[in-house]
C-alpha cells in the first residue's frame, strides 16, 4: 500500500477500507508515514468528510494506537460523561456524586485544563489534602465499594491522538468533525466505559459556535459509540454565557457543592440533573425517564449526592468537612465588586471573554506550564434575562494581587446591558442518541 494513493482516494471523495486507515494511523504513529503526507490527508478528510464506517474504523484505530483501560473488574454499567468544554461547567463535580449515590459506578478519569480554569483535576486539588494519584487497584476497589472514585490520567492513551491534534492544530484541521468526533471518542472508548453521556455545547463560548455544527457532531459521536457497541447519547446545551455562577477552581467546588446542597444556580442545577438523568438511563435502560428525574432531584433534596461527595473526598484522603464549611478551601486576599454602569437587563454575557476574565486572574493556564490560582477567579451576580440596576454589583472577583483592572474591564465589556428584556435562549436545546 502507498500513502500516495490513500490520500489521492479521500482527496476525490471516495470512501476509505478499514486496512487503508490502519495503514495511515499505523504508519503515522510509528513514523514511517511522513508529516506532509499525514497533513495532506487530514486536509482531504477536511473537505471530503468520513462516512461513518470510516469514522468507526479512524476511531477504533486510534484507540489500538496505545494503552486500554480495563474496567471489567468494577460490578455494573460503567458510564462516563463528557463535555465538549465551556466556560465555569462544574457539571462533572456535581454529577458524579448524584450518580454514584443512585448506585451507577463512576469511574471517572479526568485530566488537567488549558483554558479559563482548570480541568476536573486542578479543581479537586483546591480541596485540602485530596489525592487523585490513587494506583489502578485502588480506585477500582473504591468504585466497587463506594459507586465514585476520580483519578488522574495515566497511561499511554490514545498517542495517536495526541500525535495528530499536534499535526492539526498547525495545519488548519482543527475544526473537522470527523477528526473532532474521532478524537473526543478514541479517548472515551480507550478509558473503558460501557456507556458514554456528551454534553455538546454550542455557542460563542464553545468550541462549536453555532446549533447546527454542535448538532453534527453530536451525531458523528453517538454514531461512533453505537458502531463500537458502547451506547452513547449527546445533550446539545447552550454555552452562550457561562455555566453557572463561579468561573474558578475553588469558587467552582464551592458552587457544586452548593449546588448539592439544593442551592445552586438554576443554568448548572438544570444541566446537572439532565446529564444524570441520562447516565442513570444509560446504566439502567429498563427505569423510565420520568421517575429517574424524580429520584435525580430526590438525591439533591435528600442529601445523599453530597453525602457521596464527602466519601469520596475522605476517601482521596481529603479534608471532608469542607462540604459542611467552604471556608476550609483557598481563600482569595481581595474580593472586587464590579458596579454595572447603567440600569437595564442584560442581554448578553460573552461567556469566552467573561471566562478570559477569569483566567487573567490566574484562574486557568494561558499555556501548558502556567501555573493555576486555586482561589481566584469570578462569581456572576447576573445573568441573562437578570434586570440590573445601575451601581449595582453584577459580579465580584477574587483576586490575590490588587490590580485586577483588566478583569472589571473585560466583565463590563461583555456584559451587555439594555433597556428592553430580550429573549433568553434555551439551555437544553436537544437530545440526540
Ligand atoms: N477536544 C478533543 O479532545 N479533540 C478535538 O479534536 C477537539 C476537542
Ligand atoms: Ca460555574
Amino acid at each position: 500500500m502507498r500513502m500516495y494513493d490513500v490520500i489521492e482516494k479521500k482527496r476525490d471523495g471516495k470512501e476509505l477500507t478499514k486496512e487503508e486507515i490502519h495503514f495511515f494511523i499505523d504508519g503515522y504513529t510509528n513514523q514511517t508515514i511522513p508529516e506532509y503526507q499525514a497533513s495532506a490527508l487530514l486536509m482531504a478528510i477536511y473537505y471530503q468528510g468520513m462516512t461513518d464506517e470510516e469514522l468507526a474504523h479512524l476511531t477504533m484505530e486510534m484507540v489500538q494506537s496505545g494503552e486500554q483501560i480495563d474496567l471489567s473488574a468494577i460490578e455494573g454499567v460503567k458510564v462516563d460523561k463528557h463535555s465538549t468544554g465551556g466556560v465555569g461547567d462544574t457539571t462533572t463535580l456535581i454529577i458524579a456524586p448524584i450518580v454514584a449515590s443512585l448506585g451507577v459506578p463512576v469511574a471517572k478519569m479526568s485530566g488537567r485544563g488549558l483554558g479559563h480554569t482548570g480541568g476536573t483535576l486542578d479543581k479537586l486539588e483546591a480541596i485540602p489534602n485530596f489525592s487523585f494519584e490513587l494506583s489502578q487497584q485502588t480506585f477500582i476497589e473504591l468504585v466497587n465499594k463506594d459507586k465514585l472514585s476520580v483519578i488522574g490520567q495515566t497511561g499511554n492513551i490514545v498517542p495517536a491522538d495526541k500525535m495528530l491534534y499536534g499535526l492539526r492544530d498547525v495545519t488548519a484541521t482543527v475544526n473537522s468533525i470527523p477528526l473532532i468526533a474521532s478524537s473526543i471518542m478514541s479517548k472515551k472508548i480507550a478509558s473503558g466505559s460501557d456507556a458514554i453521556v456528551l454534553d455538546v455545547k454550542a455557542g460563542s463560548g464553545a468550541f462549536m459556535k453555532d446549533v447546527h455544527q454542535a448538532k453534527d457532531l453530536a451525531r458523528a459521536m453517538v454514531q461512533i459509540g453505537k458502531s463500537v457497541g458502547i451506547d452513547t447519547r449527546a445533550i446539545i446545551s447552550s454555552m452562550e454565557q457561562p455555566l453557572g455562577s463561579a468561573i474558578g477552581n475553588a469558587l467552582e467546588i464551592k458552587e457544586a457543592i452548593e449546588t448539592l446542597q439544593g442551592r445552586g444556580p438554576e443554568d448548572l442545577t438544570e444541566l446537572s440533573i439532565e446529564l444524570s438523568t441520562q447516565m442513570v438511563l444509560l446504566a439502567h435502560p429498563e427505569y423510565s425517564p420520568e421517575e429517574t428525574r424524580e429520584q435525580v432531584k430526590e438525591q439533591i433534596t435528600n442529601g445523599k449526592a453530597l453525602e457521596a461527595l464527602r466519601t469520596m473526598i475522605v476517601h482521596q484522603g481529603g479534608n471532608g468537612d469542607i462540604v459542611d464549611d467552604v471556608s476550609l478551601l483557598p481563600q482569595a486576599k481581595y474580593t472586587i465588586d464590579v458596579p454595572a454602569d447603567t440600569s437595564g437587563f442584560v442581554t448578553h454575557m460573552e461567556a469566552h471573554e467573561i471566562g478570559t476574565s477569569a483566567m487573567l486572574l490566574g484562574a486557568g493556564r494561558a499555556t501548558k506550564d502556567a501555573v493555576i490560582d486555586l482561589a481566584v477567579g469570578v462569581v456572576l451576580h447576573k445573568k441573562v434575562g437578570d434586570r440590573v440596576e445601575k451601581g449595582e454589583s453584577i459580579a465580584t472577583i477574587y483576586a490575590n494581587e490588587k490590580d485586577v483592572q483588566a478583569s472589571i474591564d473585560k466583565i463590563k465589556q461583555f456584559t451587555v446591558i439594555k433597556e428592553e428584556k430580550e429573549q433568553t435562549p434555551p439551555l437544553i436545546i436537544d437530545m440526540i442518541q
